[in-house]
């Protein structure tokens, strides 16, 4: 019998209008545009402006754009698995809500907290849901609207992150292509290092953690960026090995965006030219779950079938992770 693999058949993105530009920063926080450029590689990032529009809505917009290329209806979806840390509500599950707003009205749904690698842990729950021979189709997104977690008076985070989503159709194929595979880790011990303080079981929303402002992100930059420039790096390379692969035999590298200099790093232990890694951070800073989708809908028009791409994170928990995908079409 022939193996069944999960193959990405269409990629949709979705970044709102408005533009936070570091000049606009600058007004707001002891900052400047070249600090910023210099150790991070972003220029500006996208909002989602509006009352009452949260994470679903830029999932929408990039499903949506799936339906239209794909010509798939919403009632032929047999699951959506939604990564993001900005879920609409804490229950239920952003994947229902988006499932109800969309139509899709056959498929189960649920969310995957993973923070910055959530895409890849859905990913390859995704494709494991496909190959079990269980499921004919998965929607994966990554979305985030960290705009809605980020304090906008402190300057070491409000500079780094944007809201945005990206998702991928999976499909049962019979050729050999899609996500190949997948190593994913944790580590518990590392979120002291990057966490929302309140909010949770363990210190439910009181006026006092308003005020403490304990409902933002908290991050230490510099232990996150020692632990990531390593782990996204020797993952990566650990996939390459263990499929026999040197640089030559990989036609994209898709990092997390989180920071320029991470993302050298990583290029580099895989001794990937710079020409073969998607880099979008400049526009979009770092929208969290979104940003490897979000690079796949950007690139889609230049990728070919049979290509070698290996997408790479790091983010809060720690997580991190890298999966290898044989691409499966070629783009009209
Ligand atoms: O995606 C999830 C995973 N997250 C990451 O991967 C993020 C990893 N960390 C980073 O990307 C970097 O640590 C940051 C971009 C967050 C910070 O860059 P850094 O090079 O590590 O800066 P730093 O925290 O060491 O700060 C250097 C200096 C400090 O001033 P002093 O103490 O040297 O006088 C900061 O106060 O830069 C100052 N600083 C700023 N200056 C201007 C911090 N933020 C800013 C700012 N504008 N926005």
């Amino acid at each position: 019998m022939e193996k069944i693999t999960a193959a990405i058949t269409s990629v949709g993105g979705y970044v709102p209008e408005y533009r936070l530009t570091n000049k606009i920063l600058e007004t707001l926080i002891e900052t400047n545009d070249e600090w910023i450029r210099t150790r991070t590689g972003i220029e500006e990032r996208r909002i989602l402006k509006g009352e009452g529009l949260g994470t679903s809505d830029l999932a929408v917009g990039a499903v949506q754009e799936i339906f239209k290329k794909r010509g798939i209806s919403p009632e032929e979806i047999e699951c959506v698995i939604v990564a993001t840390v900005t879920p609409d509500m804490v229950f239920p599950s952003t994947a229902n809500v988006l499932s109800d707003k969309l139509g899709m009205k056959n498929a189960f749904g649920f969310d995957v907290s993973a923070a910055c690698s959530g895409f890849l842990y859905g990913l390859t729950l995704g494709a494991s849901l496909i190959e079990s021979g269980r499921y004919k189709n998965v929607i994966v997104v990554g979305a985030d609207k960290m705009s809605s977690i980020v304090d906008y008076n402190d300057r070491t985070t409000c500079i780094i992150f944007g809201d945005g989503a990206g998702a991928v159709l999976l499909e049962r194929s019979n050729e050999g292509n899609g996500v190949m595979d997948s190593i994913l880790k944790s580590d518990g011990s590392g979120r002291e290092f990057l966490h929302m303080k309140a909010g949770g079981s363990v210190k439910p929303a009181s006026v006092e953690t308003v005020l403490a402002k304990e409902h933002f992100v908290y991050q230490e930059g510099q232990s996150v960026f020692k632990f990531a420039v390593k782990g996204m790096a020797d993952v990566s390379y650990e996939l390459m090995q263990r499929n026999n692969l040197t640089a030559d035999d990989i036609a994209w590298l898709v990092p997390h965006q989180a920071n320029l200099r991470i993302i050298d790093a990583t290029a580099s232990r895989m001794n990937l030219p710079k020409e073969k890694v998607m880099i979008n951070i400049q526009k979009y800073g770092n929208t969290t779950a979104g940003t490897i989708p979000l690079c796949l809908w950007e690139w889609e028009s230049r990728l070919k079938k049979g290509d070698n791409i290996i997408l790479a994170a790091f983010g809060g928990g720690f997580t991190w992770g890298a999966t290898l995908i044989k691409w499966a079409y070629d783009s009209k």
